[in-house]
Parts: C-alpha cells; sequence; structure tokens
C-alpha cells in the first residue's frame, strides 16, 4: 500500500490569483483498486482477521467493489447482499464477480430492513462468525480508519487551514474531524440532498467543529448533470487527475465555486482529500452510453 497516500499541488490562475493554494490528497493512489476511503474503511476491519465478510450495497457500490477487491487480495471469502435484481453486465458486479464475492439479490424494500430482515438473516446465519459491515462499509473500526488521513496530513502540510471532503454516510468525514487541528476547518461537501448529514457527523465525531456544505448535490444522491460531467471532463484535462460524479466530481465542482465566489480569505491552504470512487465511472458510461472519463 502507497502510505501516506501523496499531497499533490493543483495550478490554475483561479485560484492563485487570491492567493489561495489548493491541494490534492491522493487516496486513489494507495492501491490500484482498494483504495480512497473504502481502503480506510476496511484497514482496521481486516485486521480483526474475519473468517468471511458479508456487506451490502447498491448495484454500482463502491465499497461492494472494494470489499470484494479486498476480499481477493487478503484471501477472505465475501459475500454481498445487493439491493435489486440482477443485471448480467453490470460492471461492479462484474467485478465483484470476478474477485470470487458471493453476490445475493434481494427487492428493495427488503433490503431496507438489512441485517433485520429474514432474508439477509437467513444468508448470514449460512456462515460461521461473518463479518458483517453495514452498508458503505461505515463504522466505528472505519472511522479510525479515515482518522488517518487527518493524521498524515498533519505531517505532511501541517499548514494546511481547510480540509475538504465529500460525504455520503459521513463516516469518513467524521474520522477527519476527530483528528484535525483546532486552527483547521474540515468543509464536508454532501452528495446528498439534505442537511439531516449535520446530526449524524455531529453524533459520530462528537464535534460541531466542521461546515456541511449542501449546495453542490447536482439533484441528489448519483443524481448528475451535463455541466458536472463537462468538469470532471475539463478537469481532467487540466490536472490529469479522474474525479468521481458521485462524490469526488460534486465537491470539487463545489470548492472551485466557492473559490470564484470568494469564500477563502487570501493566504488559505485547501486540501481536498480524494476518496477514490473511479470505479464509478466505469459504471457511469455504462448506464448513460458514455461520455465521462475515466481512469
Ligand atoms: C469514493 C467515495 N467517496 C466518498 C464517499 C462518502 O464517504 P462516507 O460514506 O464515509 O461519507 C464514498 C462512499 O462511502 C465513496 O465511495
Amino acid at each position: 500500500m502507497n502510505l501516506p497516500s501523496p499531497i499533490q499541488r493543483l495550478y490554475d490562475p483561479i485560484w492563485e490569483n487570491q492567493e489561495i493554494e489548493l491541494y490534492i490528497k491522493r487516496e486513489d493512489l494507495i492501491h490500484p483498486i482498494v483504495n480512497g476511503n473504502k481502503y480506510r474503511k476496511l484497514k482496521y476491519n481486516l485486521e480483526t482477521n474475519p473468517k468471511c465478510i458479508i456487506t451490502f450495497g447498491g448495484a454500482f457500490s463502491n465499497h461492494i467493489h472494494a470489499t470484494a477487491s479486498a476480499g481477493k487480495l487478503y484471501n477472505i471469502p465475501t459475500v454481498g447482499i445487493i439491493r435489486g435484481e440482477l443485471d448480467e453486465n453490470n460492471p461492479t458486479l462484474l467485478h465483484a464477480r470476478s474477485c470470487g464475492m458471493d453476490l445475493r439479490f434481494i427487492d428493495r424494500s427488503t433490503y431496507k430492513l438489512k441485517e433485520k430482515s429474514d432474508v439477509a438473516k437467513s444468508i448470514i446465519a449460512e456462515y460461521k462468525d461473518p463479518l458483517i459491515l453495514p452498508e458503505g462499509g461505515n463504522n466505528a473500526l472505519a472511522r479510525k480508519g479515515t482518522s488517518e488521513v487527518a493524521i498524515e496530513i498533519n505531517v505532511q502540510l501541517p499548514t494546511v487551514n481547510y480540509i475538504a471532503l465529500s460525504a455520503g454516510t459521513g463516516g469518513t468525514a467524521s474520522g477527519i474531524i476527530s483528528k484535525k487541528r483546532p486552527y483547521q476547518k474540515v468543509l464536508v461537501f454532501s452528495a446528498l440532498k439534505g442537511d439531516f448529514l449535520k446530526n449524524e457527523i455531529i453524533d459520530m465525531s462528537r464535534s460541531s467543529d466542521f461546515e456541511l456544505q449542501t449546495d453542490y448535490q447536482f439533484g441528489g444522491y448519483a443524481r448528475t448533470k451535463p455541466d458536472l460531467i463537462s468538469f470532471i471532463n475539463q478537469f481532467y484535462n487540466d490536472h490529469d487527475i479522474a474525479l468521481d460524479p458521485i462524490y469526488n466530481g460534486k465537491g470539487m465542482f463545489g470548492i472551485i465555486d466557492l473559490i470564484q465566489k470568494r469564500f477563502f480569505p487570501k493566504g488559505s491552504k485547501l486540501v481536498w482529500v480524494l476518496t477514490g470512487g473511479q470505479q464509478g465511472n466505469i459504471a457511469w458510461n455504462y448506464m448513460n452510453g458514455g461520455g465521462l472519463i475515466e481512469i
């Protein structure tokens, strides 16, 4: 594993002209497949030496993709309880299956109950002492793992005063908030509609010392708009970095928009935590007939 993940400076007159430094922490470079916040979340869970991992996710889930990959890498059987029906050509599920993940499909209303549903209970009962990971992989050990992102930043670039990242469950943000320095502001860009994540992050991190940005979710979870897709493609042309359309593309769009709106004081040093997720670009192209940059 390539740790600490490298921090790279980005250059563009948009921020250079305001004397703002923008950096990106390349969590996507930790490992070719098991990387980003998925690596951080799995790390301490894997250290419990599970005999088997059972987890939950949607058909295009980064977490399913990463858990299946980690299972193959460390020789641990994995089971994915997937929302909805099998689509034989879905690239995320094809990958998971190629890693040996046992895929079980459950209908959407049963899926909502997760491990409390009878179907999931009977799947779980088939295995001896399985490690059950929630959807998105967010548990206490996962947050211990994500807190190490802040620990690394504070060694690599201690003068940074804004740490920004995207959030789904808020687990990654919570870990980072728990280890940030008092002079650092954490900006959390919600990938979901609404502001309910605020209380969830407060509950998980026991801190309200962060700011939730809710204006850059492009219509809600997994929704995209043409200007987001154009932004991601342009960003790739300018910086040679592929952002995913579900999390990092939306958040980076937000950071640059806030810079243009003069949200950050002159002299600010910002780091964007690139949480991986680029397998989502392949999934997006599969769903939408192409048009988005892939790694
Ligand atoms: C690539 C990527 N970035 C960010 C997130 C959001 O992380 P969290 O759920 O910890 O807020 C996820 C999903 O969990 C993800 O797959």
